[in-house]
């Protein structure tokens, strides 16, 4: 214990240097050292922000359709859950690339790493047994577009894409024009 004493009053001498320093550094040091040639700003020079409504109202621009204008401490009603078109009748696509909406309900069909219940009826070996269309060739190909022997990884987990038709309406506006459309207005001019 005796011993240790130097040790200790050093250590304690060594921080009262620090404590010390970092006050005076905060006194009196130089706030332009932090950005080289502005001085940093303070409180008085910050302009107030322009106004927010944090509650959209009818007619402005909502952030979040979904929340359909409440406040956002507001818990609203769910809306009705949408319902699943089991019709068969295929809608058509927006673009030629646009994965096709699965025109069948798919309750409980399950995929994951031991089975792909889509590729039941989709796959090439089993669609004429079930009257679907097989996947397509871009279901085969890998990101270097090479063509694989069986479905690709990455087209695997068929939800990704496909999404079940329902009677849900659109959430958000959408201006969205399909290309024949643009190109027939094209040729008019
Ligand atoms: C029991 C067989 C069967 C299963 C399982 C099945 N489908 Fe189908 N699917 C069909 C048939 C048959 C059609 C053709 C239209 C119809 O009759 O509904 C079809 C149509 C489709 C289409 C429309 C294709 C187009 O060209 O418009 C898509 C997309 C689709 N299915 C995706 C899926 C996905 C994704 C799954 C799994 C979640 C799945 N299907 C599971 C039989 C099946
Ligand atoms: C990464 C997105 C993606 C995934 C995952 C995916 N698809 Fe597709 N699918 C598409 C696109 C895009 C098209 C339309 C263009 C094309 O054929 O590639 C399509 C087309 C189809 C078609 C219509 C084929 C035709 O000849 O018209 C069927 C049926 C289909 N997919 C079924 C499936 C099934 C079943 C799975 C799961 C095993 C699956 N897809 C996974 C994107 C995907």
């Amino acid at each position: 214990m005796q011993r240790k004493t130097p040790l200790v009053v050093g250590l304690f001498a060594l921080g009262l240097i620090g404590i010390t320093a970092f006050v005076l550094g905060m006194q009196y040091g130089r706030q332009s050292d932090l950005q080289p040639g502005t001085a940093a700003p303070t409180l008085a020079d910050a302009k107030p922000l322009p106004p927010v409504s944090i509650v959209p109202g009818p007619g402005s621009q909502q952030i979040d359709a979904i929340r359909r204008g409440a406040a956002i401490d507001q818990e609203i009603p769910p809306p009705a859950m949408a319902r699943v078109e089991n019709t068969d009748v295929k809608r058509n696509r927006a673009y030629p690339m646009q994965p096709p909406t699965i025109p069948h309900s798919i309750d409980n069909y399950q995929v994951d790493l031991n089975s792909n219940r889509c590729l039941l009826c989709h796959s090439r070996a089993n669609a004429d047994k079930f009257q679907a269309p097989p996947i397509s060739v871009t279901h085969y190909m890998d990101r270097d577009d090479q063509f694989l022997a069986t479905i690709s990884p990455r087209r695997y987990f068929c939800n990704q894409c496909h999404v079940v038709q329902t009677d849900a309406q659109p959430l958000v506006a959408n201006n969205f024009q399909d290309i024949d459309s643009v190109l027939a207005n094209e040729k008019a001019h």
